[in-house]
């Protein structure tokens, strides 16, 4: 069956594969389970590098320990800014970074951040285990973290308890070359050039933690606080409306008719509970296939979401101007046992990677739109990409995906046709595979390819139109089980390998995908 263009990637046919196997050989049928049409020759738009960002909050132990352990810190560290972590973040090239929260932004006052550390007040962090901020780490220490790992800003601003006057001093401060009262005080803390901060946001969450506001109130407010965030000294400044939760799609029709014109990009939030209980959300490494597979479920909605706001968008905003910022995406589960619950510290096992890679696809297909994404959150909370425990470091299994597939980023996208069976649990089905492609500016084609099928290893072909490529490298992700993951004591249970169940024969791909794994493939 052959799907419409515009439709790429995720379909469903109703051939059902049977569970019960457990291997990672395709069966031999002298056919394909898959088969993937790519259209090297109808290439749409660019992939925004934006959409690999990050989101750094002041939660848990995300900054205080997971970045930030001080200058005098026996973990060897650049000002105060761990090493291990900056040269991990480094070679996974993350674009952009957005600070300080999340429901911590519109809480934080960014001049109890700045000057001598042992003059700084200390706040509550009410929203996240109430525990005593010393704002040790604030918009310097922040500047100089995104310049050691080589990521742009994105500063949230505080709208639910800050004023006007507080955040346009931020940027000047931040951003002005003027003899300037906030510029002089910034080098008067030792910083003489101003940084560029090329994102903004317009307070976060402003429906919920931001200020329990309407839309309406809400969209006002943007008015006022986004008139007085100005462009200093060649900064340009691409401002981030507050967005919708999930599908509050109102929230989304409001904001955009009412100050669409004032923004360069309206925010979205959608975090998958694997249970769907916000209660009782699950484990992060104890669950069975039934939760396994509601999950993946689960974040495929990220397409309908992103597709029907979209729609609201297009209506008001049809030549695209205005991005969609899904600024916080990712898993969110029960805390490890014995944890601090207002910390947000969970595991994270292979479904994370396969989920991080469908949501990756998902983001690609509606590259026209959606400009930029933050994973929520970098380190040691929800889906992290490395965790920390004091001087030990190790990389998550969603931190290899973001690594494997930062060759998409800027990429041109192609679009692709496929043809999977289901993956089927019970009474629900999901796409056992899902594919998606782009061609670098060497010309170079990534096509990474996930499959969520946990028992099934899937024999894939692709044909290119358009494309012929005489060289094929890969590097494959997957684990024992569905719930493998990275632990202190055995830290490299899943790492990714190379790949050699891929070969070429002309425009022709033959791919052995093995079971739960995320595949991405270089063709020169
Ligand atoms: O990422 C954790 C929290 O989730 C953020 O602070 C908030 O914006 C969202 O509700």
């Amino acid at each position: 069956m052959k799907m419409p263009l515009a439709l790429v990637c995720l379909c469903l046919l109703s051939v059902t594969v049977a569970q019960a196997q457990s291997t990672d050989a395709p069966k031999d049928t002298g056919s394909s389970d898959v088969t993937v049409t790519l259209h090297a020759d109808q290439p749409l738009g660019k992939v925004n590098p934006n959409i690999y960002g990050h989101f750094a909050e002041h939660l848990g132990r995300c900054i205080y320990e997971g970045i930030w352990v001080g200058e005098d810190s026996s973990i060897p560290n650049t000002r105060g800014i761990r090493n291990d972590v900056t040269a991990a973040l480094r070679e996974m090239n993350i674009p952009v970074l957005r600070w300080p929260g999340g429901c911590f932004a519109d809480e934080y006052h960014w001049m109890d951040g700045i000057g001598p550390r042992d003059k700084r007040p200390a706040l509550i962090n009410t929203h996240w285990g109430g525990v005593v901020e010393n704002n040790h780490f604030g918009t310097h220490e922040f500047l100089d973290l995104c310049e050691q790992i080589g990521a742009e800003p994105y500063v949230c601003g505080n709208v639910g308890s800050g004023s006007v006057q507080e955040m346009m001093n931020w940027v000047e401060y931040m951003t002005s070359d003027a003899d300037s009262p906030m510029a002089n005080l910034r080098r008067a803390n030792g910083r003489d050039k101003p940084w560029k901060v090329p994102y903004f946001g317009v307070g976060n969450e402003s429906w919920g933690c931001g200020g329990n506001m309407r839309p309406e109130y809400y969209a006002d407010l943007y008015r006022r606080y986004s008139t007085f965030v100005k462009n200093y000294s060649g900064n340009r400044i691409f401002k981030i409306a507050g967005g919708a939760n999930v599908a509050d799609y109102n929230w989304t029709e409001v904001l955009m008719s009412r100050a669409g014109r004032l923004m360069h990009g309206l925010s979205l939030h959608h975090y998958t509970i694997p249970t769907g209980n916000w209660g009782r959300k699950g484990s992060a490494t104890e669950f069975d296939e039934a939760i396994y597979h509601k999950t993946l479920s689960r974040t495929l909605f990220m397409d309908e979401l992103v597709t029907k706001h979209s729609e609201i968008m297009d209506r008001h905003d049809p030549n695209k101007r205005v991005g969609m910022v899904i600024d916080e995406w990712g898993i969110w589960t029960d805390v490890e046992p014995g944890t601090n619950p207002g910390f947000l510290y969970q595991q994270n096992s292979i479904r994370d990677a396969i989920i991080a890679g469908l949501n990756f696809h998902i983001f690609h297909k509606h590259a026209d739109r959606v400009s930029m994404a933050n994973i929520a959150q970098t380190i040691n909370v929800l889906q992290a990409m490395i965790l920390t425990d004091k001087e030990k470091m190790l990389l998550t299994p969603t931190y290899h995906v973001f690594e494997m597939f930062s060759v998409h980023q800027g990429g041109t996208f192609l679009p692709l046709q496929i043809e999977t069976p289901d993956y089927t649990v019970g009474d629900s089905s999901i796409p056992a595979v899902s594919a998606s492609a782009t061609r670098d500016a060497d010309g170079e084609i990534h096509l990474s390819l996930v499959n969520t099928n946990p028992n099934q290893a899937l024999r894939v072909t692709c044909s290119m139109n358009g494309a012929e490529a005489k060289n094929i490298s890969g590097r494959v992700l997957t684990a024992p089980k569905f719930n493998s993951y990275n632990s202190f004591d055995a830290p490299e249970t899943v790492k990714p390998t190379d790949f050699d169940g891929a070969s070429l024969r002309g425009n022709q791909i033959e791919i052995n995908l093995p079971s739960k794994a995320v595949v991405v493939l270089s063709l020169r």
